[in-house]
């Protein structure tokens, strides 16, 4: 794989401010203390091999701080944060973006009031509480958690950086777009296949890729292929012209992708639309199976959401969406932390209703 920078960027660093002139940030030095983007892409030969797909290639974003493709918008929030002097950071989250922001707001000296559905996995739970992150489990649900948040922020003064929302977060994730043009020599794929939750992931995805069209840097762009789960496929039964209900929600192991009624669903549907792409649902077992493929033919450790993207696959060539000659990227989105039984869980977690008098009792202290 050839990775010639763009002309104009040859000094600068590998990762995601490398593209910092084509993100909404001034000039000055970057304050966030992480690294953050520039993940590999490779081509797995023995994958390749098993899939019959010789052009495939495999994004691998479980390698950051986090182990998922969340860091890169914590990163671009909380460096826009620090330069307007921002103090506590909040989000609500499916587990992953919060892990992200809690890590990153204890990195950057900032405090994390991070809201997650109840049923959070516990072990993303004590991650961002080893991190001295105040969790705040939300009975009612997502949805629920991501307006509490989104209305503590409004009545604390606090850093947004809900997902889809603050347009920070798009804008840092469109620079995977960036890296795959860039990693495989400065040419995009026909095929990029994403996990979908939120949406956003996919949304930037095609942007970037536009956004490149728009510079003269390609003269096209990637079909986009969403993957849900069966269990949770609102965005994918609505492709199909079977709108789902949140109500007919069964659920999915894949947490990252659990979401009955996606922030940008109606951007996502559109941006895949335009691409000439397709939405496509899998069962928990095919990403399951998908985990056992990643470790086995390509070194990838990942979560069931994170495999997602490989499952859909699989099912898109089974639908003849994909040739085997064709040129394709499978996003591997998140690998589950795991912190040691023993360790000390700095922050603090409750189980609220979704009330604003509920977040001022734990976090009031912090206003
Ligand atoms: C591992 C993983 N994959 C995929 C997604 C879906 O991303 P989006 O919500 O941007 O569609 C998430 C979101 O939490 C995730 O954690």
């Amino acid at each position: 794989v050839t990775a010639e920078p763009f002309p104009a960027f040859d000094h600068r660093p590998q990762g995601m401010w490398r593209y910092r002139s084509l993100l909404p940030i001034g000039d000055g030095p970057i304050r966030y203390p992480l690294p953050v983007g520039g993940s590999p892409l490779t081509g797995p030969a023995v994958l390749r091999d098993r899939l019959g797909l010789p052009d495939l290639w495999v994004k691998d974003e479980t390698v950051g701080t986090s182990g998922s493709n969340k860091d890169r918008a914590t990163a671009l929030v909380i460096e826009d944060g620090l330069r307007s002097g921002a103090t506590t950071i909040t989000t609500a989250s499916t587990g992953n973006a919060a892990v992200a922001t809690a890590l990153g707001a204890a990195a950057a000296g900032i405090r994390a009031v991070i809201f997650v559905p109840a049923g959070c996995a516990e072990a993303k739970v004590a991650v961002m509480r080893s991190a001295g992150a105040l969790v705040l489990r939300v009975v009612d649900g997502y949805r629920a958690a991501f307006e509490l948040s989104r209305a503590a922020a409004r009545h604390f003064g606090w850093l947004d950086r809900n997902t889809g929302v603050n347009p920070l977060t798009l804008h840092a994730k469109k620079t995977v777009a960036f890296e795959i043009w860039e990693q495989l020599g400065r040419a995009v794929p026909d095929v990029v296949v994403v996990p979908v939750g939120d949406g956003p992931t996919v949304l930037a995805m095609g942007r970037g890729f536009r956004e490149l069209e728009s510079l003269g840097l390609t003269n096209r762009v990637p079909r986009l292929i969403g993957v849900q789960a069966s269990g949770c496929q609102p965005l994918a039964r609505e492709w199909h012209g079977r709108p789902d209900s949140p109500v007919r929600h069964s659920g999915t192991i894949a947490d990252g992708i659990d979401v009955p009624e996606p922030i940008s669903g109606v951007e996502a549907l559109a941006e895949v639309a335009r691409s000439g792409g397709a939405f496509v649902a899998v069962p928990d077992a095919a990403m399951l199976a998908a985990i056992g493929m990643l470790a086995s033919t390509a070194g990838v450790t990942c979560e069931p959401a994170g495999a997602a993207g490989l499952a859909g696959l699989l099912k898109a060539r089974r639908m003849g969406l994909v040739a085997a000659g064709e040129r394709v990227v499978v996003l591997v989105t998140g690998r589950e932390l795991v912190v040691g039984a023993d360790v000390p869980l700095e922050g603090g977690e409750a189980l609220i209703a979704a009330r604003l008098d509920e977040v001022e009792r734990y976090a009031g202290a912090l206003a």
